[in-house]
């Protein structure tokens, strides 16, 4: 019998995570220089929060450039499987609790106050209400001075344009995904995997819920709120906790 504990497991990811895990790390490689830029002075004494950390690109990258601790939520098993594999190798384990929740619940079991938050390519996932409580949450757990790194829009083709295919090659086989925005809130991929001979030896087609957030749905959702909202290159915004207070 497996003993889960008393959060919502998600199975989500199951069937992709192993294309998933050969296509993000582009995307991090866009991501590496603004995040020494936003972290990389918070020392051992600090602590940031990954939200939805999948297989743990961000954590491990965080483990890289800080000294902080970690905490990574994240509510896929899969997912959390190869985090923990990849934080092993880079030998930063022990500077990093994992939690097996999920936004919103998740956020009453993490500390009252942070030193950074980072949420990358998940918040499309959540629904209106879901993103509002977590950017509250962000709003009032920041110590002053310190930053929120959300990724918003660009990942992803926009609503109505040309599918995004990205592909490589894994072995003898090519590892292909292709994104569609087939209609408002909505995500498919196809994710395939690809002989020599062009036959496709096996394939997951993802179709879920996605909402495309704007840095101007983040700032309208924080109006009130002691932040500042900044968007420091294409997709990325910065929620920074005002020393005003
Ligand atoms: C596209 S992956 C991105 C993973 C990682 N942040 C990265 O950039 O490599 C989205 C992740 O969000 C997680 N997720 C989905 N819904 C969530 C929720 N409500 N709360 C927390 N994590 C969630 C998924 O399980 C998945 O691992």
């Amino acid at each position: 019998m497996v003993g889960y504990c008393s959060n919502m497991e998600s199975h989500h990811y199951d069937a992709t995570a192993e294309l998933h895990e050969v296509h993000m790390p582009a995307a991090w490689d866009r991501l590496r220089g603004v995040v020494g830029d936003t972290f990389g002075g918070i020392g051992p004494d600090g602590v940031i929060v990954d939200i939805g950390a999948g297989s743990g690109l961000g954590s491990a990258m965080l483990a890289e450039v800080t000294d902080a601790e970690i905490i990574a939520l994240e509510p896929n098993a899969t997912m959390r499987a190869m985090m923990v594999a990849r934080l092993d190798t880079a030998g930063v384990l022990e500077r990093v609790t994992v939690l097996a929740e999920s936004v919103p619940e998740g956020l009453d079991g993490l500390p009252g106050r942070v030193d950074g938050v980072l949420v990358a390519h998940m918040l499309g996932h959540l629904t209106n209400e879901e993103r509002t409580r977590l950017l509250e949450w962000i709003a009032t757990s920041l110590t002053p001075g310190r930053d929120a790194l959300l990724t918003v829009g660009v990942e992803v083709p926009e609503q109505g344009h040309e599918p995004v295919v990205d592909e490589r090659t894994v072995g003898r086989f090519v590892y292909r995904v292709t994104h569609y925005m087939p209609g408002p809130g909505r995500y498919e991929g196809l994710f395939e995997v690809i002989d020599g001979q062009q036959r496709v030896v096996r394939s997951v087609h993802d179709a879920i819920s996605w909402d495309t957030v704007t840095a101007a749905d983040i700032r309208t959702a924080l109006a009130g709120q002691p932040v500042d909202v900044t968007e420091p290159q294409p997709g990325v915004v910065l929620i920074s906790s005002s020393t005003v207070t």
